[in-house]
């Protein structure tokens, strides 16, 4: 077990740079989905004398959002188990003396909570000055700066200097597996990774160790991280203590452009962010979106870094002809020129029986319907199929990949990109090209590796 050092701490201030306030203001709060009877009943109640109707059993943090107030928490998140660990969620409630936690404390009728007083902005004060006793706050030399909460809380509720001048307790950092890695130095013991892997992944294999000053994040056993869901800790880590190996120190959050989108790595259909680095024109990371009705808060690891064939140097980016002295780059005039002419040839003197076309799981509805439009109904083509990859789909306790790795293969489907009139299907039309009995395959993406040639005169992929 490692044993932490110590390094001096300034006592004069935190160390914090206004330039790296992170621009985003604010947590996104997703209610948790309750059943029909819940969902009946209402109470009434206040927020710094904002009176709102909310659905009983919501904790305080969700319903002070319905109120458009920002009740701070780092331990808190929808989509895992309340510990109510941090603290910093305090609230008063008129009438009762002791301040209550936010996440852990659900409405009552008549209930008025205060968030802005005097006593509850000294208790988060004290709250952070205790988290950030040990804390090294080296937000510029730290992957989260930008994007973390206790940045963003540090500036927002302070203390703006420390009164701890004894040396700060220091590790080293360290490989976790699961494609992360952990520095002990930053964590604030929220205990969102130990819940994500419980709760969400249904595995013990991070965990709080030891006790009172020497409490750590690890792994049990000093076993790796290996479920495929733990990039997702990266993301709910509130502080940058467990950051990805992948997109660690390659950007600032600000500097990328964050585009939703949708992983294209199996039929789940998680939705994502991409995050996509204008001026180097280069996607460096996905990130989970929340999608309640398919991914909720999660993505896989496979489809977090599902983006580095974008920038593979072997990726087919322009129209190459293969001849005689391997590929030859073309135009894509040339290229979409000697395809439909090197087509029309072959179905003039052979028939379309002579041409094949493997379309692809993977292209969009509209691409699918063009795969049908352009081949099967307006050349007649009855050889027509996609490959199918099935691989095992992988259940987690609250997430599963699916092993269905087409995410489109309905939509081929119901669009008709299927063998017609006792076509072919994929197998049969790479071996009659092998055979020469089909003269022209046409891959839409991706081609079996070699292309089957001996007795086809032509073959095009896209
Ligand atoms: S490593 Fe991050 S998520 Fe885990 S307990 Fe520490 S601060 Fe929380
Ligand atoms: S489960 Fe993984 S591979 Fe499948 S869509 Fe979601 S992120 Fe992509
Ligand atoms: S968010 Fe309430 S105790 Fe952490």
């Amino acid at each position: 077990m490692p044993r932490p050092g110590r390094r001096a701490a300034s006592p004069r201030n935190t160390g914090m740079s206004s330039c790296f306030i992170s621009a985003r203001s604010a947590v996104l709060w997703t209610a948790r989905s309750r059943n029909d009877g819940d969902l009946m009943a209402q109470v009434k109640v206040k927020f710094d004398g904002r009176e709102i109707s909310v659905e009983k059993g919501t904790n305080l943090i969700e319903a002070a959002k319905l109120a458009g107030i920002f009740v701070p928490h780092f331990c808190y998140h929808p989509g895992l188990p309340v510990v109510g660990v941090c603290r910093i969620c305090l609230c008063e409630l008129e009438g009762r003396p002791k301040l209550v936690a936010g996440c852990a404390t659900s409405v009552e009728e008549g209930m008025h909570v205060i968030t802005r007083s005097k006593k509850v902005a000294d208790a988060r004060r004290a709250v952070m000055e205790f988290l950030l006793i040990h804390h090294p706050l080296d937000c510029p030399m730290c992957d989260k700066g930008g994007e973390c909460t206790l940045q963003d809380y540090t500036m927002l509720l302070g203390p703006s200097r420390s009164r701890f001048q004894f040396e700060k307790l220091t590790w080293p950092e360290e490989d976790v597996g699961g494609k992360l890695v952990l520095n002990k130095n930053r964590c604030i013991l929220c205990m969102r990774c130990v819940n994500l892997c419980k709760d969400v992944a249904g595995l013990d294999e991070i965990a709080v160790l030891n006790r009172g000053e020497q409490t750590f994040i690890g792994t049990v056993d000093g076993r790796m991280i290996e479920n495929e869901l733990a990039g997702n800790i990266a993301d709910i880590c509130p502080v940058g203590a467990l950051t990805s190996k992948d997109f660690r120190f390659k950007a600032r959050p600000w500097e990328l452009t964050n585009v939703s989108s949708v992983c294209p790595h199996c039929s789940k259909g998680c939705n994502i962010v991409v995050g996509f680095h204008a001026r180097r024109n280069e996607i460096l990371r996905n990130t989970a979106r929340t999608n309640m009705d398919v991914n909720q808060w999660w993505i896989c690891d496979r489809g977090r870094g599902g983006f580095h064939h974008v920038h593979d140097e072997k990726r087919l980016t322009a129209p190459a002809r293969r001849g005689d002295k391997g590929y030859q780059g073309v135009s894509w005039n040339e290229a979409l020129l000697e395809i439909s002419a090197s087509l029309r040839d072959i179905i003039l003197r052979h028939g379309a029986r002579a041409v094949g076309v493997l379309g692809s799981g993977t292209l969009t509805n509209e691409e699918q319907y063009l795969t049908r439009a352009v081949f099967r109904d307006g050349l007649g083509i009855t050889h027509i199929d996609f490959p199918r990859r099935p691989q095992p789909e992988v259940r987690y306790a609250k997430f599963t990949i699916e092993g269905d790795k087409d995410p489109n293969a309905r939509g081929a489907l119901l669009c008709g990109v299927a063998p017609v009139q006792s076509g072919l299907g994929v197998r049969d039309m790479v071996r009659a090209a092998a055979e020469g009995t089909i003269k022209a395959l046409l891959f839409l993406r991706g081609a079996p590796s070699p292309i089957p040639r001996a007795g086809c005169s032509a073959s095009a992929r896209f």
